[in-house]
């Protein structure tokens, strides 16, 4: 059955797409500034402690439910619901794949804005002009919705094109090329940055944990953004699941995207902070944090732009995984519920045209509907917190109960433990307490934290 879903040629492959999809630019864009909104050490502390807590043992559950249905989350959740005669899992499916189409709607627009300033690196890097001109693009960019919009076009019309290719040579062969490249660069950079003079502020700010600096939202905010950045509860690691193989062994592959992606995170801020700290104008806490600060950074020294470039092109690609997840996840689903009747590359169309219907709410914010805000917060700012720190952790907790209830222990219990590992047979208790309490207790303890937050 594996092989007609199509699996990887190699588990390589899996993890390159499992890695890619978890680390884009969710690590890059989003975590710096929720760090900025939460006061820094303390919330990376807790951060870290909750990827491990929260994040892991609900990523293991939905590879497990993947691997063990051969299915994507809707049809799977719809095995789980007939087996245990509760309906609502089926509903927990049905809004993950509904949030899904919606977090890429507004994923498209902000890699529409790494494509704004690839194109303008570019341009600098061949005409050899000063590269001020990017540095100050930004506000062009955020005024300009229809530019937005139209750069989240092209980056949806990119991913149909890749996901509409299918499995294996869509997938597996970009990722593979560009991964290492990007790691290396980043890399590199954090050298640089971490050389800036204001360095040690910026490694007291964190990573000497101020626990005072924490508000009643930050341990949801934690919880949000470790499911947004793992891609867990949109039901992508079930459909990454289906495609893993009998030998693959779950825990391992969710650790290891775990510790990956945590460490991608941390080596972000170290990148971001430096620059943003010596230019003491700009808002730690601003969704623009990234688009702030980089181009700055490649315009103080010479060849920047040509940094720059790859820089951007290398996020680009980063962005451009993550989406394919997505993507993948919405095509996966259409196709196994209407039973193949439906061909990928319609399935692909469909969804493309639904999100970039949706993406001109985010599209339009700080232009049409910058009269559309609450608490100093614009549209587009508004979609991403209640989308991530008040749906996606409900939307998680629901599929984490449905996979905890509706799969047997014997099960479960398969897929978890690898045949000839004692680790894993140790480490089996310890993942269902996670799974049955100690995640679900953290999120309904941190919502409620923020309920009590917003008066
Ligand atoms: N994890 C991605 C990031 O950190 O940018 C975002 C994402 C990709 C979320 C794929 C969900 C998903 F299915």
């Amino acid at each position: 059955m594996a092989s007609k879903r199509g699996s990887w040629r190699t588990r390589f492959g899996f993890y390159l797409l499992a890695v890619g999809s978890a680390c884009g630019l969710g690590n890059l864009w989003r975590f710096p500034y929720v760090v900025g909104e939460n006061g820094g050490g303390a919330f990376v502390l807790l951060y870290v402690f909750m990827a491990l807590a929260v994040g892991l043992p609900f990523l293991i559950a939905e590879l497990c439910l993947g691997k063990a249905t051969q299915q994507s989350v809707l049809m799977a959740t719809q095995k789980l619901a007939q087996r245990s005669g509760c309906r609502a899992f089926v509903w927990a499916g049905r809004f993950s794949v509904l949030l899904s189409l919606v977090v890429f709607s507004y994923y498209a627009v902000i890699s529409g804005w790494v494509l704004h300033f690839l194109i303008r690196f570019l341009v600098e890097t061949f005409n050899f002009e000063t590269a001020v001109a990017s540095a100050g693009s930004l506000d062009l960019l955020m005024k300009n919705g229809f530019l937005q919009w139209a750069l989240a076009s092209v980056h949806v019309l990119l991913t149909i094109i890749v996901v509409a290719k299918g499995v294996q040579e869509g997938l597996e062969k970009w990722i593979s090329y560009m991964m290492p490249l990007f790691l290396s660069l980043v890399l590199i950079l954090v050298i640089r940055s971490t050389s800036l003079p204001s360095a040690p502020e910026v490694l007291r700010f964190l990573f000497y944990p101020d626990f005072s600096k924490l508000t009643f939202s930050s341990l949801i905010h934690a919880i949000g953004h470790i499911f947004f950045t793992l891609s867990v509860g949109f039901g992508t690691m079930v459909t990454f699941g289906s495609y893993m193989k009998d030998e693959d062994h779950v825990p391992t592959a969710g650790f290891r995207v775990t510790l990956v992606d945590t460490g991608i995170s941390l080596v972000a801020v170290m990148l971001v902070f430096p620059i943003a700290f010596q230019s003491s104008n700009v808002p730690l806490t601003d969704p623009a944090l990234l688009f702030e600060t980089l181009p700055r950074f490649f315009t103080d020294f010479r060849g920047g732009a040509f940094f720059g470039l790859i820089f951007f092109v290398c996020l680009y690609m980063a962005a451009l995984n993550a989406s394919i997840g997505l993507m993948e996840t919405i095509v996966s689903n259409l196709v196994d519920t209407r039973k193949k009747k439906l061909e990928r590359d319609r399935a692909s169309w469909i969804a493309g045209a639904v999100a970039l219907s949706l993406a001109i709410l985010p599209a339009f914010s700080s232009s049409l509907f910058r009269g559309v805000h609450l608490r100093g917060r614009g549209l587009m700012e508004l979609m991403d917190s209640v989308l991530i720190n008040w749906i996606l952790p409900i939307i998680a907790l629901g599929l984490s109960v449905s996979i905890n209830l509706g799969m047997s222990e014997k099960e479960k219990e398969a897929h978890f433990v690898a045949r000839d590992r004692f680790v894993s047979y140790s480490m089996y208790p310890h993942w269902i307490w996670a799974l049955k309490w100690l995640a679900p207790g953290l999120i309904v303890i941190g919502m409620l934290l923020q309920v009590i937050g917003q008066f």
